[in-house]
């Protein structure tokens, strides 16, 4: 057994996994799992008794959902399964184990007819399946156990995987103009600003629970967004504003998504960021790699 605490981290190969796993060693004083779906499947969970025996895990940190938000409208078992029932077993787990449990939800939870950003106990009324799912999550994460911290978080971003910052900066270079939605709002998130506040919680003790957001400061549209990443990388596409009625998807949106993270301030200290500091931060490494 490691005489350090033991932070297990699922999601591996996703954004936030990816992160974290890129940080980890800036945090000599814990021991890191991380898992990938071939080590813990969702979809049947089978190795998580073995897993918990095995680490003892003081931390879980669950990154991974199913988050391809499209076709969960399709593939609503696997959806809910992963990002539903899974969430359920793994909190259980967690409150059989004394391991706390840090576990990420969405801002799609929320119908995004408010005015103002979201507070945390804001009512939830998710507007596709995909945050249907993650509510239910949320729901049985706290069902299962009481002491859970869960994070919402918005539009992430990151140089790894996929993401609205790389899939900007492939069609920019490729077409002479682009078309993006500007009547949906929100606050983009650097998946490594998340990464560390959730360590910046945990360090702390993670004592305090309960449901929390963070995205980084502001609020913006996509339309917004893309125009500050051609600005900042000095690319020349022409951009042009449409309607979320000239874009229509199999899942519907949220047209306002801005969280209020205040609440992760007061208890933890966390600030976030600017987006556009955030956003300047990713593209100078993307360009790097
Ligand atoms: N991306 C966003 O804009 C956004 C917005 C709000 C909230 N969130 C939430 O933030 C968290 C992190 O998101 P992200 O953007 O980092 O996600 P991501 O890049 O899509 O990564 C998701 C990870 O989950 C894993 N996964 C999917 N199905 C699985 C299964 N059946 N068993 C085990 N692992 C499975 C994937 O594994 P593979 O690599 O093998 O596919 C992947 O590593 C998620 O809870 C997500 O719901 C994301």
């Amino acid at each position: 057994m490691s005489a350090l605490p033991t932070i297990i981290v699922t999601g591996k190969n996703g954004q936030l996994g990816s992160e974290l796993l890129a940080l980890h060693m800036s945090y000599p004083g814990y021991r890191f799992v991380f898992l990938d779906r071939n080590q813990l499947d969702f979809a049947s969970l089978k190795e998580l008794k073995a897993l918990f025996e095995t680490y003892r895990p003081d931390f879980f940190i669950n990154a991974a959902a199913y988050t391809a938000v499209d076709k969960a409208e399709t593939d609503k078992k696997l959806a809910m399964e992963v990002n539903g029932e899974a969430v359920g077993k793994i909190a259980k787990a967690c409150y059989e184990n004394g391991t706390r449990l840090i576990h990420i939800s969405t801002d799609y939870v929320f119908d995004g007819q408010a005015k103002s950003p979201y507070q945390p106990d804001h009512c939830t009324s998710p507007v596709n399946f995909y945050g249907e799912s993650k509510l239910k999550g949320e729901q049985l994460a706290m069902a299962g156990n009481k002491a859970t911290i869960i994070i919402r978080t918005a539009w992430v971003y990151s140089a790894y995987g996929h993401n609205f910052v790389k899939t900007m900066l492939r069609l920019m270079s490729e077409r002479p103009s682009i078309g993006v939605v500007s009547d949906q709002f929100g606050a983009p998130t650097y998946a490594r600003d998340l990464a560390v506040a959730i360590m910046t919680i945990i360090e702390q003790g993670a004592q305090r629970t309960g449901i929390y957001h963070f995205s980084n400061a502001g609020k913006i549209s996509w339309y917004d967004f893309a125009c500050a990443i051609r600005d900042k990388t000095g690319l020349s596409c022409q951009i042009n504003p449409i309607t979320t009625a000239d874009f229509p998807t199999p899942a519907k949106r949220p047209a306002y998504s801005v969280l209020d993270t205040s609440s992760l301030n007061r208890d933890y200290g966390v600030q976030p960021r600017g987006w556009q500091d955030a956003l300047q931060e990713c593209l100078g490494y993307l360009q790097r790699i």
